[in-house]
């Protein structure tokens, strides 16, 4: 690293994405020795109070101890400390929180500022304002980790902007999607341009009849109530993650594997994505289980207001007006509360014209991230046998369940948020989300939120496959896509 010293400032350090992912990223590349515990503190930070150990021991609860970790999990706690704050507005104790940090850092070396924010959207100008404002020493290196929602819509994301643009430069943002860190996304660019002339010759509205995105949760926004309810399914995932992996798989070659390039490919391919119209959008909410009490109707939650009409589900159907795409629905479905936890991008080929046997399968080809990460390419071949019988049989890479020793399976794996903060630490902005991006994002999908939000959403099962209007939906639009298992 090209640092002596790294403080990583994690704001909303009391909440539940510190305790299950950031804390346990940041342990975890401790452990696998991609930075080194002595030179390292984690500065905690929120309103609430602890009392002599209590913050150690909540993070440490979330942390598991690995067999020949470079560091152990109390090497680690005893570089963890806690600041809290009388309110992210006070500006008094940003000043407590920068001497904090500053007593940490070695004098005369090359110190790293992280700050990490992991709080809702509205606390966001405030914080940032002061950390700037009181937290930011001239002269070293200091970041900041934006974490989604990214705004609410065009307008709010530009404004938001605007806010950053007037505090910080572009190379020290690091607008983070954890969908960015994972490798079932990435891989996408090996795939098509790594090759493999039977993926990249048929990447196209030639051969391809139509894409989906498949994401299910078999838990729902239990406990989110607050920021979920004003957020939707669409603006929680889809906007974001979902999009992010149609992005990679739509866009044009990039000219090279620079951050610079991929960006550009990336840009271009939203800006060739048509709007989506609210008519092209389904939306659902769940409802109580039928047999399992446990699992309450979204409106339950005490968090919920009465009459929500947030949509839990959405299914939506956009269309990419390039060479490549043109008339292709890319079938874009979320759903919590669901009968299985999924995600997937498929590719579904269409049947060529003078098929010798038309009854047969149109190949698919899926890389999954949910339940297992794969990739699976399916093959219409002769059944084994007597008679001539076609059957549709998959050719599966399943990673998660490798062999240790296989090529395809590295000996550490990190998991998303560990990679991306490592390459937030390294200064590679590669894998985030630069403001003409995040902003452009938006367009595509501001009309189907605003068009649906006041909407009666459709009912579905907790526990269920979803509205039993989708099917009707899709038919409509996208003849030969479904869902149902
Ligand atoms: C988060 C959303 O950003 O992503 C959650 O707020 C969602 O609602 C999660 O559950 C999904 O991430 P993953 O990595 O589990 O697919």
């Amino acid at each position: 690293l090209p640092f002596d010293h790294v403080t990583i400032a994690v704001f909303g350090a009391s909440g539940d994405l510190a305790k299950k992912m950031t804390y346990p990223a940041i342990y975890s590349l401790v452990a696998n020795g991609m930075l080194d515990v002595n030179k390292l503190h984690v500065v905690g930070t929120a309103r609430s109070s602890y009392e002599g150990s209590e913050f150690q021991d909540k993070i440490k609860k979330g942390l598991k101890e690995k067999k020949d970790a470079k560091a152990s999990i109390s090497d680690f706690i005893s570089r963890c400390s806690y600041v809290s704050l009388k309110g992210y507005e006070d500006t008094e104790s940003y000043s407590k929180l920068d001497a904090a940090i500053r007593k940490l850092e070695p004098e005369g070396k090359k110190s790293l500022r992280l700050f990490y924010i992991a709080l809702p959207p509205s606390a966001f100008e405030d914080v940032s304002g002061n950390i700037k404002k009181k937290c930011w020493p001239e002269g070293q290196t200091n970041r900041l980790i934006v974490e989604k929602p990214y705004g609410k819509d065009e307008a709010s994301a530009k404004k938001l902007s605007k806010h950053l643009e007037s505090l910080f430069s572009e190379d020290e943002l690091y607008r983070i999607d954890h969908y960015l860190g994972k490798d079932t996304v990435k891989t996408i660019l090996p795939l098509r341009f790594g090759g493999n002339p039977h993926l990249s010759s048929t990447w196209s509205r030639e051969h391809v009849s139509a894409v989906t995105i498949n994401f299910k949760e078999e838990f729902g926004a239990e406990g989110r109530g607050g920021y979920f309810d004003e957020f939707g399914m669409i603006r929680d995932v889809m906007q974001n993650h979902l999009m992010q992996w149609i992005v990679l798989l739509g866009m044009e070659p990039p000219k090279s594997l620079s951050a610079d390039d991929i960006h550009e490919a990336k840009l271009k391919f939203i800006s060739d994505c048509k709007p989506i119209v609210p008519e092209d959008v389904l939306v659902a909410q769940y409802e109580a289980s039928k047999s399992d009490k446990e699992k309450k109707a979204y409106k339950d939650d005490e968090t919920v207001k009465n009459d929500s009409k947030a949509a839990t589900f959405a299914t939506a159907v956009m269309y990419v007006n390039n060479e490549r795409w043109r008339g292709v629905p890319f079938v874009i479905r979320a759903g919590k509360a669901l009968d299985e936890t999924r995600a997937e991008v498929t590719l579904h080929y269409k049947t060529p014209a003078k098929a010798l046997f038309p009854t047969a399968t149109p190949s698919t080809f899926t890389v999954r991230d949910h339940p297992e990460k794969s990739h699976t390419l399916t093959l219409s071949t002769k059944q084994v046998g007597e008679g001539f019988s076609i059957v549709s049989a998959p050719l599966v890479v399943d990673f998660d369940h490798a062999s240790p020793s296989a090529s395809v399976k590295a000996s550490y794996v990190p998991s998303a948020y560990e990679t991306l903060i490592f390459e937030a630490i390294t200064g590679d902005h590669t894998w985030f989300i630069p403001r003409a991006e995040a902003e452009a994002g938006w367009r595509v999908w501001d009309k189907a939120i605003s068009g649906t939000e006041n909407r009666t959403p459709f009912a579905y099962e907790y526990g269920g496959q979803g509205p039993k209007e989708e099917k009707e939906f899709l038919k409509q639009r996208a003849h030969d896509v479904h869902f149902e298992t």
